[in-house]
């Protein structure tokens, strides 16, 4: 091989964390250790992902592997990977993730000042057919002291400290980002580690493609309804956007971070919050969005001005380039 095409002094994400802690005041390390432990998890995932459809073949062959255990579901385990690489980073107090009803306390002799939120496989619904899915997080500095408590995990998006999503599409990519600014990771399979591919991500002031379940329009709000409509038949005869929809947030909103637009769940009859969750889905997207140029609204308010009152709370989301949210804002004024 010619070793003028190697990076002898490649920016890994360990690296850029470790460079970016030890810039920062009275820093411990803790956060670098913590995102250690979930980039030790993510590309465990990742791994586990790509071998799915193989996994499951040996599963028909017996519905067990060859130690005897049973195949575990992508999502239980992508659960366990995180909790377990989490509780040993010596970096969290307490987590809460989808897959578990209640807050999860760290055994007391691993706790550190973190609290995680997490969606350890999003858009689960799309492994079946091998379509792309994610791991969302993020992390906040715990508020109480003692005994950690649901407060903890409990406070607006804005007080976030750090938020990333991971994509398994066609390569393995991560969004991170610790309040300056966003930048992007895609994993090396050879060396095992995230390379820095794409520094200070910023979205495109308006883009061209709108994104949303439009099956649902018979139960949307007309706000919503006229919206859509006016993107595909635009008032001034101008070229109507295009329609990209893959049902899996991470996908969806990481296109929307790359080509410019906007991604929607909003509120629907059937759904009057929304689908999609405040703390662990919506909160560290609208985190990253922003931190590229972007904005995240509810409709009424700011995503991360929301007092979350509830671990698995749903919220209506909208989320992309500044000028295509404020615009939808407005079709929202009109029907007040
Ligand atoms: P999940 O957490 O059960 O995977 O659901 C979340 C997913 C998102 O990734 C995606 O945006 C949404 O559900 C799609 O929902 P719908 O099928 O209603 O369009
Ligand atoms: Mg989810």
């Amino acid at each position: 091989a010619d070793p003028s095409t190697f990076d002898v002094d490649v920016w890994t994400l360990t690296r850029f964390v470790t460079e970016t802690g030890r810039q920062a005041k009275g820093a411990t390390g803790e956060l670098t250790q913590l995102l250690n432990a979930v980039m030790t998890a993510i590309k465990a995932i990742s791994s586990a992902v790509r071998r799915a459809g193989l996994a499951h073949l040996q599963g028909l062959a017996g519905r067990v592997n060859v130690t005897g255990d049973d195949v575990k579901k992508l999502d239980v385990l992508s659960n366990e990977l995180l909790l377990n690489m989490l509780k040993a980073s010596y970096g969290t107090c307490c987590m809460v993730s989808e897959e578990n009803e209640g807050l999860i306390v760290t055994p007391q002799d691993k706790r550190g000042k973190y609290v995680v939120c997490f969606d350890p496989l999003d858009g689960s619904s799309n492994i079946d057919c091998l379509a792309s899915i994610g791991t969302i997080f993020a992390v906040y500095k715990r508020v109480s002291e003692g005994e950690p408590t649901e407060e903890d995990a409990l406070q607006p998006g804005r007080d976030m400290v750090c938020a990333g999503y991971a994509l398994y599409g066609s390569a393995t990519l991560v969004a991170l980002s610790t309040g300056a600014g966003l930048n992007f990771f895609t994993l090396d399979p050879a060396i095992g580690e995230f390379i820095l591919t794409e520094r200070n991500v910023r979205i495109k002031p308006r883009g061209k493609i709108y994104s949303l379940n439009e099956g649902y329009a018979k139960y949307f709000q007309p706000a919503v309804n006229h919206y859509i409509d006016r993107k595909k038949n635009p008032e001034d005869g101008g070229t109507p956007y295009g329609a990209r929809y893959v049902g899996s947030m991470v996908s969806d909103v990481h296109r929307t971070i790359a080509y410019g637009g906007i991604f929607l769940y909003p509120a629907n009859q059937k759904n009057p919050e929304g689908k999609l969750r405040l703390l662990y889905e919506c909160n560290p997207m609208a985190f990253l969005v922003e931190q590229a140029g972007g904005a995240a609204t509810t409709g009424t308010q700011r995503v991360l001005d929301v007092r979350p009152r509830a671990l698995h709370q749903r919220v209506p989301f909208v989320v992309g380039s500044p000028q295509d949210v404020d615009e939808y804002l407005a079709f929202v004024d009109k029907y007040r």
